[in-house]
Order: C-alpha cells, then structure tokens, then sequence
C-alpha cells in the first residue's frame, strides 16, 4: 500500500514529514524544486551533484537520519508537461511501494495526471484480486501556489480517471495471462464477471458462428480445441444520438497455424488480444463514466492453433456477409477475424464510426518503433480527433497512408481477398481490412497496435508487460472527438 498526501511547505499541519517527495522540473535551462527551508541546503547540494535528477520518471532519494524530513526522493517531471507528471507519478508508485510518503509542490493542474501515473505505475498483474488502486490513497490535496485547497475541487477528475485506470489495468491483466488459462470463453467470462451496471452482452458460441456464417471467425478459431466466441458488448445511454462500434483483435494465442512462427516470434503471442481488451476496457469506463455516446464492443476472440482441424493455406474462407479470403498465410489470422466483425458491425449495427484496434502486423513496429501505434483512415476528421485524443493521453500515433498503389495485391485468384498481400505489411492489411468496411468506409479508422500494446521495461506509467494502450485514448475520443464529426 502507498499513501500519498500531498503538502503545501507554508502549511505547519503537514508536518511531520515523514518521507518527503519533492518533484523536480527542467528544462535545458533551468532545474525548479521547492524544498521546505529545513532540507533546502541539502536539497540544492544533492542536485547540484545530480543533473539528471530532472528527467522525467527518475527517482534519486538519500536519507535524514534522525532530521525531519527523514528521508527525500527527487522525482523528475521533465519539463513539466503532462507526459512529465504521468511518468513522474508511475516512477514514484514503484519507488514508494509500501511507504507512506508526501508529495510537496505540485501544481495544482499536474494533480490529475500526477494520479494517473500512480494509479498505472503501482500495477501489478494479479487478476481477481481487489485492485493495488483502491490503495493509493490520495489523503489530501494542497496545491503550492496558492491557498490550500482540498481533494473536493479535483475530485471530479480524480474520480473519472480512478475508472479509466482501472480499466486500463483489466484490459492489462487480460493480455498478461497466459493462454492456458486464456481461452476465449475465459476472456469473455473474465469481462461478464466484472459486472458493470447497464452493459448488454451477447456470446456467439461456435454453433451460432457457424449458423450466421462467420466464416473467418470459424477458419482461425478451428485448429483449437477452445472454440472461438464474438463477444459483443453494449453501452446505450438513452439519449445518444451518436452509435461507435469499436472493434478489437482478440486471439488469444498466435501460433501462427500451419505457417507456424518460430519460437523467438511465438513466445509472447499470449498478448495478440490486447486490441480486445482495449475496445472492453474502454466500452466498460464509457458506461462507468455515463459518456452519452451510444458504444458496440465487437471482441471476435479465437486462437490460431495447428491441428488437424486447422485452417491451411491455399484455403477459402467465406466472411459474414459473403466476401471471400483466399488465404496465403495462416499467420495472417488477425486481419481475418476481424474482417467478420466489421462485415457484421455495417450489415446490422448501423454506426456512424468503426474503429478496429489490432496487435495486426510487426511491420508497423518497424515502421514506427515500440511505442506508436499506426492509423489508418481515408476520413480526415476522424484523423485529426483520434490524434488529439491520443496526444491527451499522452499515447502515440502516427497516420499511414491507405496506399491505393497496392490495391491489386490485395486482390486473389479464386477469392475476393489476399489475406497476406505482403510489404509495405501494415499498409496492404489496412487496405484489406477497408474492404470490409463497406458503405461505411469513409467513416472507419484502424489502429494497428502492434509495438505499443506491450513495453518490454518499467516506464514512467508503464510497467513490464502488457501496457492497456488505446483505453484512455478511446475514452478521450468518446468524450470528445466523436461529436467532431458532425
Ligand atoms: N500477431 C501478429 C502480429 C504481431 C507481431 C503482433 C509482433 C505483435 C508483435 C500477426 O498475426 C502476424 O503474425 N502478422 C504477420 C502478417 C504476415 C504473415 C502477412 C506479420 O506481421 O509478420
Ligand atoms: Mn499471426
Ligand atoms: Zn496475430
């Protein structure tokens, strides 16, 4: 358990400090901290001798014997920009565990997402049990300009980010499991158990996929001897006027079928449904949060196995709706269920959006590096809001072009479709995925999550592991992008 209070230095009521955190702000030309007058030699001395102490998300700390405060940490905010705050707040969540500290000299606006940092730095992966969250007590608000104020005033904003960061952490503890236990029928009861009020469900099981003609679905899932599921969640405020259908990649271990994938590349594809547990966190803080917009989850869920029930290449698959995929590599599942998903969303949804978020391709890792997830749409709008809702959650994107110059790859011999249409990756699966989108296709994003869904160290908000990207971005986007589009 960590208990932060967080104290004004002209206030005698906080005192004794305890274990005093002070945040430290830099630029490449000044370093700002507002020690209380008791350490402030000590204080400048140590920094003199640290000038790193300023980066955002690092931690330097040295003890008082016997003085109060009896122990400093220095925690870097970078320049002081929310980026700086979440990563300052993530360090300090790890670097205090189990302490009881108190922060001093945060801005009055750095407050919510100081929190947010918290709240995401302190996780651990440990589904079913209550969540470290509800721990981190925030005892009291003081900010260091000006009067002290109490918790009351942020409450609203600590309390809608308390949700979303919850639901970050579940989409997190679904992708950390391994898929022994992750079945896809274990993914979906893991999302009903958690019980969130005026959320309408719907399990397709193998059966009802088969008889509706989910065709893809069916193909990936039928290697497995854990059948595949569309789960499909509802959020219906009365007075929506808006419908959003989110839709997430969800296969719950990519082996890579008959095209196996050697072990380098398999060893981690327990997180090949992060994209499902993005659009389901994100669907599940929307009803929490009462976002008047109407949202349809869409989670097709199956793991690409090799059996002698597998799909093989050459094969073809018959999608909801009729379009057909000839298939050049089973490893390109992902596109394939999803294709499915999207047939059914604009057949019998009726949205006004479709946004897909997959863990698609490793070339978009290449083409952008580990923490930018790629977009794709042809609607400039939607572009420009899901980059501003991206950049308020201090999560990266970076638009990519639906390059009509490979357009004839994607097409098949005796299909419609290539479901491995081949370099530029990221673009020719886009390009696939468009197909799907039907009438809709003006009005479709896709974001291929690839390299962010997963950060391979403890950063700042980000712990080793799973990351929940896309949940605060999509939440942003609901509440404010959407509307946008007229
Ligand atoms: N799940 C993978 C993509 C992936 C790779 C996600 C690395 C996260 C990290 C996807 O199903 C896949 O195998 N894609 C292939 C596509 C190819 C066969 C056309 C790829 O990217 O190599
Ligand atoms: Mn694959
Ligand atoms: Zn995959």
């Amino acid at each position: 358990m960590i208990s932060v209070r967080l104290g004004n230095p002209t206030d005698a009521g906080t005192k004794p400090w305890g274990a005093l955190v002070l945040p430290v702000v830099s630029t490449p030309q000044v370093t700002s901290v507002s020690p209380p007058p008791e350490c402030a030699d000590e204080v400048f001395a140590f920094l003199a001798d640290d000038e790193r102490a300023g980066e955002a998300g690092r931690v330097s700390s040295f003890s008082r014997p016997l003085h109060d405060p009896s122990k400093i940490l220095l925690v870097g905010a970078g320049s002081g920009d929310s980026k700086g705050w979440r990563k300052a707040g993530g360090a300090l969540a790890r670097a205090a565990r189990d302490a009881e500290v108190t922060v001093l000299g945060l801005p009055r606006e750095a407050v919510v997402t100081f929190a947010e940092g918290l709240w995401l730095g302190e996780y651990t992966f440990r589904l079913g049990e209550p969540r470290a969250i509800d721990e981190i007590r925030l005892e009291r608000v003081m900010v260091l300009a000006g009067e002290p104020s109490d918790l009351n005033e942020l409450e609203a904003g600590l309390d809608a980010t308390r949700v979303i960061t919850r639901q970050v952490n579940f989409a997190r503890d679904l992708t950390n499991m391994p898929s022994l236990t992750k079945t896809p029928a274990w993914f979906v009861d893991q999302v009903l158990s958690q019980g969130v009020p005026d959320i309408g469900a719907t399990v397709r099981e193998p059966e009802r996929l088969i008889e509706e003609g989910f065709g893809g679905i069916m193909a990936v899932g039928g290697g497995s001897a854990h059948g595949p599921r569309l789960l499909e969640l509802t959020w219906s405020p009365p007075g929506a006027t808006k419908h959003v259908v989110l839709v997430g990649k969800g296969i719950t271990y990519d082996t890579g079928g008959i095209d196996i994938k050697p072990l380098e590349h398999m060893q981690l594809m327990r997180k090949d449904m992060g994209g499902a547990a993005t659009v389901v966190g994100a669907t599940l803080a929307a009803a929490q949060l009462g976002i008047q917009v109407k949202v349809t989850a869409l989670a097709p869920l199956a793991e690409n196995m090799l059996s002698g029930s597998a799909w093989r290449p050459g094969d073809v698959v018959r999608h909801y709706g009729g379009l057909t995929s000839e298939v050049h590599s089973t490893d390109a599942e992902g596109r394939v269920v999803l294709a499915d998903a999207m047939a059914y969303a604009v057949a019998e949804l009726a949205p006004d959006v479709i946004l897909d978020f997959a863990t698609l391709t490793g070339a978009a890792r290449i083409a952008l590096g580990k923490t930018t997830a790629a977009i794709f749409t042809d609607n400039e709008l939607l572009a420009k809001s899901m980059e501003q809702a991206a950049a308020l959650a201090g999560e990266n994107v970076w638009r990519m072009p639906l390059a009509d110059d490979y357009l004839k790859e994607t097409i098949a011999e005796i299909a419609d479709l290539n479901n491995a249409a081949g370099n530029p990756g990221a673009i020719t699966a886009a390009l696939y995925l468009r197909e799907f989108a039907g009438t809709l296709r003006d009005r479709w994003l896709h974001v291929d999550m690839s390299a962010p869904s997963w950060s391979a160290e403890n950063d700042g908000e980000l712990r080793k592991g799973a990351t929940g990207w896309g949940v605060r971005t999509i939440v942003n986007w609901l509440s404010e992008g959407v509307q946008a589009l007229g």
